[in-house]
């Protein structure tokens, strides 16, 4: 079961499980993603997954969907609100969303005897870490949005409730760094509502035309370009991160009950090279600008990577280059139809 699976690492991730032969049934109220995601992950994988349109805070509809469902062996939980500007605005919105749709999960889980589950963290949790690069043993940092702290206390319900269940249930949290890219074939890839908040979408847009100027939020940080750098990581290569993690819980390979990854490449670019990338890989001259800092950013974050590598026998694959090229052909297809 993938909860958020129309969504943007959903969706890629839904087209890896069904390449390696799992059967898929998505669970997405469409709240920030398309119902035509669906015909494309059949397009793609010749395959179409079971789609439930619901919302997880609704804890009837969770039962009802592991009653009709009774061969679900794993949840990938992806379904969460997740845009740090708008969570400073409408944070209840959030505690609400994030956390209830993840307790809801649980619950019903334990009723039916669903044992694992993959739950999507975030780097965020770290906040601006003392040593770089970063890996899970570092200290969690006081969070600096609502979203950030709905991530911090997933993770602490998800261990929670895993240590009260007494090895019936295990759980891995994996610790995104910065998700960008699109599936080779151009019909999947992010697709933000309205004005993007991310970098990547809004590079793509203004090479397109549809926003007029990208601002480089601040160019006098302690970095070699002064802007921020972050750690890319194509969302194919994400994708593949939780097959591993639900292969390996599902495999019984797992050496605790719950266990935390980070998932990043190990490599920080700034925002000057992703736009270098972009501009090489595309051949359209970038209209951006330098402004202000923006609230809440933190300076540098990239990934220490070993435990995963060496763990979930994963490694990201693709290059800054394979990712800035697949986000401008999917914004490209997206546009033309
Ligand atoms: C943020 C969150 C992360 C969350 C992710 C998904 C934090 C610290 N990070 O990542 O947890 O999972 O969003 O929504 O809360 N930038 C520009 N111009 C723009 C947009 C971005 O210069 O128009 C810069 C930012 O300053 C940053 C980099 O690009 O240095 C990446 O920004 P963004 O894509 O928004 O991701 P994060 O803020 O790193």
């Amino acid at each position: 079961m993938v909860t958020g699976g129309t969504g943007y690492i959903g969706s890629h991730t839904v087209c890896e499980l069904i390449g390696q032969g799992y059967q898929v049934v998505i669970v997405d109220n469409l709240s920030n993603s398309e119902r035509f995601i669906v015909d494309r992950i059949e397009q793609i994988t010749g395959t179409r997954p079971a789609f439930y349109e619901f919302d997880l805070k609704d804890a009837a509809k969770v039962d009802e969907l592991f009653d009709k469902e009774p061969d679900i062996k794993g949840v990938i939980h992806f379904a969460a609100s997740k845009a740090v500007g708008e969570s400073v605005k409408i944070p209840l919105t959030y505690y609400r969303n994030n956390l209830t749709s993840l307790i809801n999960l649980l619950e019903s889980m334990s009723r039916h005897g669903v044992q694992n589950i993959v739950f999507s963290s975030s780097c965020t949790v770290y906040g601006q870490p003392d040593k770089l690069p970063v890996d899970e043993s570092a200290p969690i940092k006081p969070a600096e949005s609502p979203y950030g702290y709905t991530k911090q206390v997933c993770e602490n319900i998800l261990r929670d409730t895993i240590k009260s269940e007494g090895g019936n249930l295990h759980g891995i949290a994996l610790r995104y760094f910065n998700p960008i890219g699109a599936h080779p074939s151009g019909l999947i890839g992010e697709l933000p509502r309205g004005v993007p908040n991310n970098l990547m979408p809004f590079i793509t847009q203004t090479a397109y035309g549809i926003r007029q100027q990208l601002s480089v939020f601040g160019d006098d940080y302690n970095t070699p370009d002064g802007s921020c750098i972050r750690d890319y990581i194509h969302v194919v290569d994400l994708a593949k991160a939780h097959i591993a993690a639900i292969d390996r819980m599902i495999g019984g390979k797992n050496k605790v009950d719950f266990e935390v990854f980070n998932i990043g490449t190990g490599n920080g670019y700034s925002v000057l090279e992703v736009i270098k990338s972009f501009e090489k890989v595309s051949g359209v001259k970038l209209n951006y600008k330098i402004t202000g800092r923006r609230e809440g950013d933190i300076e540098q974050i990239w990934a220490d990577t070993t435990i995963a590598n060496n763990e979930l026998g994963w490694k990201a694959q693709l290059s800054i280059d394979d990712m800035t090229l697949s986000a401008w052909k999917w914004e490209q297809n997206y546009r033309k139809g």
